[in-house]
């Protein structure tokens, strides 16, 4: 066995596949390309949450704007203190505040906190009020507006569903093994959602995106990137926003929010010029990860282009990995409730190598 788990199976899930060979990902017998650019986060909701949620509504979009005002009460609870924790921090502290529960109402409260706490959280960082939610809007537009205290352009919001929709869930990555791992216990779902979060939010994980665009502003040309990258993989540096466990091929869903942003661009929503500049970071970042690791196919992976992206909509880098969490919860919330109804407590074995108690002589 090794120390990563990569050659363990510890779930049997419906709800999604990666494969890492041909670069493909399958949510619940929907290939990304079907769903990015088309479905809602609503939708892609309701298709994870199907068959494990008996009151489950054919359209979740009231009931989640419901969701967004009944949690948006405990955004009182957003104190100086927290203001001075990280985004991610912050927004978790919120949501811990929610009961825990095992029934769809839970879930739908867990749905929305993520996206209700981050935009307060980051109105609140720039001492700006929060924008209270509107319950009748769909959850991408009332997102963008809780944010800028204004409405957003459809292409933005487009831009937002296809981002959360594409990381809605991506089998049995740390955050959702977290979470399945806490589900077994029968811990509740508040419970499973925390653990996700907090397993997310490692640069390895969900964290990478914000150091992104850092790389990307410390390059400023890219005249520049091939001394840059080299310098950062000669500290030993990881480059973010490249490689993954199971990914040998790109990263599918790299290609998805690549295309969102070039949507977006058309629109003028993103700087001139900064797709161009992150492609030629890109192609330079490929060429030395080869050179640098000939033996280990290292491509894009979903982070690097999610910078673009949420750059492109007005979240601050650090607060990337929230809106990470907005959509993945999805997943986490899924899983959580296949590990209840199908699934054993999760309690593997260790090996013992410490020292053995000395015998008495
Ligand atoms: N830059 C430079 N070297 C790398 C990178 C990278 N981005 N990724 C892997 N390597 C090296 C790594 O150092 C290792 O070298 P050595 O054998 O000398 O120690 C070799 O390639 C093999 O890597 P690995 O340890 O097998 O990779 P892993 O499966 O443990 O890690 C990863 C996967 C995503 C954590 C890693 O590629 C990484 O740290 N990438 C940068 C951070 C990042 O972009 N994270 C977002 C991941 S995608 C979101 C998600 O789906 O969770």
């Amino acid at each position: 066995m090794s120390d990563g788990l990569e050659d363990v199976v510890a779930a049997h899930t419906v709800m999604s596949e990666v494969d890492g060979q041909r670069g493909v990902l399958i949510i619940r017998g929907h290939s990304l390309d079907e769903l990015a650019g088309r479905a809602r986060f609503e939708d892609l909701a309701s298709l994870l949450f199907s068959g494990f949620f008996d009151d489950l509504p054919s359209d979740l979009t009231a009931a989640l704007g419901a969701a967004r005002v009944e949690v948006f009460s405990e955004v009182a609870g957003l104190d100086t203190g927290l203001l001075d924790r990280s985004p991610i921090e912050a927004m978790r502290a919120l949501t811990a505040r929610l009961a825990d529960g095992d029934d769809l109402a839970t879930a739908l409260r867990l749905l929305a906190a993520p996206a209700v706490f981050t935009a307060a959280v980051v109105r609140g960082q720039a001492g700006e009020a929060p924008v209270p939610p509107d319950a009748s809007l769909p959850h991408a537009a009332d997102i963008l507006r809780m944010l800028r205290g204004k409405p957003a352009t459809q292409a933005q919001i487009d831009a937002l569903d296809t981002y959360l929709v594409t990381v809605s869930d991506h089998g049995l990555n740390a955050s959702t093994f977290a979470a399945r791992v806490i589900a077994s216990t029968r811990a509740g779902l508040t419970s499973a959602v925390l653990g996700g979060i907090s397993a997310l939010r490692g640069p390895l994980h969900g964290g990478a995106p914000g150091p992104v665009i850092e790389m990307l502003d410390e390059i400023g040309q890219p005249a520049n990137a091939r001394a840059w990258i080299e310098s950062a993989l000669a500290r030993g540096d990881r480059l973010m926003g490249f490689g993954h466990r199971v990914y040998r091929v790109r990263d599918p869903r790299a290609d998805a929010l690549k295309t969102a942003v070039r949507k977006m661009s058309e629109g003028s929503n993103v700087r001139p010029g900064r797709v161009a500049f992150a492609e030629a970071v890109e192609a330079a970042a490929l060429a030395i990860l080869k050179e640098h690791k000939p033996d280990r196919a290292l491509d894009t992976n979903v982070e690097f282009y999610t910078a673009l992206l949420l750059e492109a909509l007005d979240f601050p880098p650090a607060a990337f990995t929230c809106v990470f969490a907005m959509g993945r919860v999805a997943g986490w919330i899924a899983h959580a409730r296949e590990q209840v109804a199908g699934g054993r407590l999760i309690r593997p074995q260790s090996i013992y190598v410490g020292p053995q108690p000395r015998q008495a002589a």
